[in-house]
């Protein structure tokens, strides 16, 4: 396995080929925590690795250079799957300075038992001479947390770009040319819809300071190191960050007896007729990233819940309310669902989605008990509506 990114500069993370669960972000393919190591006149480590695996960064740095000879150790993120790892490896780098941003060495400081750590902290443009390379950071906050940063290294045209332009993708490759790319970027599609949709202003910004940089590489904290298909991936960024939407209606729904799902079907119905992508998932049989990763680049939603309690189904509110964080922009959407002796369930539903923005293109479609021909025959007028209104905003 090659992990070397350029002369003397060589990845050390961790492929955890295991991790199926991260923070509820199901990760089907696994993850990799990515370290980098550059040894110049001075030696520099990029990054660290989720705690339970500091013992094996340490050894793979080891194969390069003493620890105890490490310069700087930059911190780019101090999220534990990237910083996990430091307060082994400052024990054992004793020469090292720790390279992170103010707000960084705030959530450090937090976090770990950061005494007797000797910290060099930068700011955004500043700079650190490696001898024939220079490493320079660019902050980049809310990408993905507030003291995120880039480490850029000019002489290289290297980025090391933490959790942008990362996948949760566990490979026995280091490099995208290496891998499947539909499977690569599915997963950084995956990682984008469930890690950062909501901060795609700040990501805009980010992509527009990267334009500036000339760059052949982007060596991110997950997934594979970008050396073939970087202008794929930036590509990708700039409509997601926008959730530029597709001709695509996605029909999400719980069922309780079937009737929900009757109306799913029939909203279905009248979305494919007119020429659309539709993607009917049950939040009961589709994991949360799965539906996540669906609404990014859905142009219209039609979200539908029985009524439970005078209110919509527990699983739904928890959809609904993840949803809401993300902030998904520009849907058009409508609500559905049954009820028995009691309303609640579709009106629920429409709350969460006018906190959402979603342009709801009519009031909650509601029946009691089954759906009958007009209930089926209001549900498929709402697809049509919803189809249509993807294909304009699709084109
Ligand atoms: Fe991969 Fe935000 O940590």
């Amino acid at each position: 396995m090659s992990s070397l990114l350029r002369d003397n500069i060589n990845w050390v993370g961790h492929i955890d080929w295991d991790v199926r669960d991260f923070h509820g972000y199901r990760t089907e393919r696994g993850s990799t925590y990515n370290a980098y190591l550059i040894r110049d006149s001075k030696t520099a480590l990029i990054d660290t690795v989720k705690s339970p695996f500091s013992a094996k960064l340490l050894a793979d740095i080891s194969a390069f250079i003493d620890p105890g000879k490490v310069d700087y150790v930059v911190c780019n993120h101090a999220e534990p799957d990237h910083s996990g790892g430091l307060p082994a490896v400052m024990a054992a780098c004793v020469s090292a300075e720790l390279v992170c941003d103010a707000k960084c060495r705030d959530a450090l400081s937090a976090h770990y038992d950061t005494a007797g750590w000797k910290w060099r902290i930068v700011a955004d443009g500043d700079n650190i001479s490696l001898g024939r390379r220079t490493m320079v950071f660019i902050e980049t906050p809310m990408v993905h947390w507030p003291e995120s940063m880039f480490t850029y290294i000019p002489e290289e045209k290297l980025l090391f770009s933490m959790d942008a332009f990362g996948q949760h993708y566990a490979s026995a490759h280091r490099f995208d040319d290496e891998e499947p790319l539909d499977v690569v970027m599915g997963e950084a599609k995956t990682y984008y819809a469930n890690i950062v949709m909501l901060y795609g202003s700040q990501i805009a910004k980010v992509l527009d300071r990267a334009s500036n940089l000339a760059i052949e590489m982007i060596a991110p904290s997950h997934g594979v190191i970008w050396r073939k298909n970087i202008p794929v991936i930036l590509g990708a960024y700039r409509d997601w960050v926008v959730c530029k939407p597709k001709p695509k209606v996605l029909v999400i729904y719980d069922t309780m007896w079937k009737s929900t799902e009757m109306m799913a079907g029939a909203i279905a119905e009248g979305a494919m007729e007119k020429g659309v992508d539709v993607k009917v998932l049950n939040v009961r049989s589709t994991h949360i990233t799965t539906l996540a990763t669906e609404l990014l680049d859905c142009a219209a939603l039609a979200v539908g819940s029985p009524t439970l309690n005078t209110t919509l189904m527990p699983q739904m509110a928890a959809v609904l309310t993840y949803f809401k964080g993300l902030r998904p922009a520009g849907k058009a959407g409508v609500a559905f669902g049954s009820y028995g002796w009691a309303k609640g369930g579709p009106g629920a539903v429409a709350e969460y989605l006018k906190a959402m923005k979603v342009d709801m293109v009519r009031d909650p479609i509601e029946c009691r008990f089954v759906p009958g021909a007009a209930v089926l025959g209001e549900c498929r007028n709402a697809g049509g509506a919803l189809g249509a209104k993807a294909l304009t905003a699709g084109r």
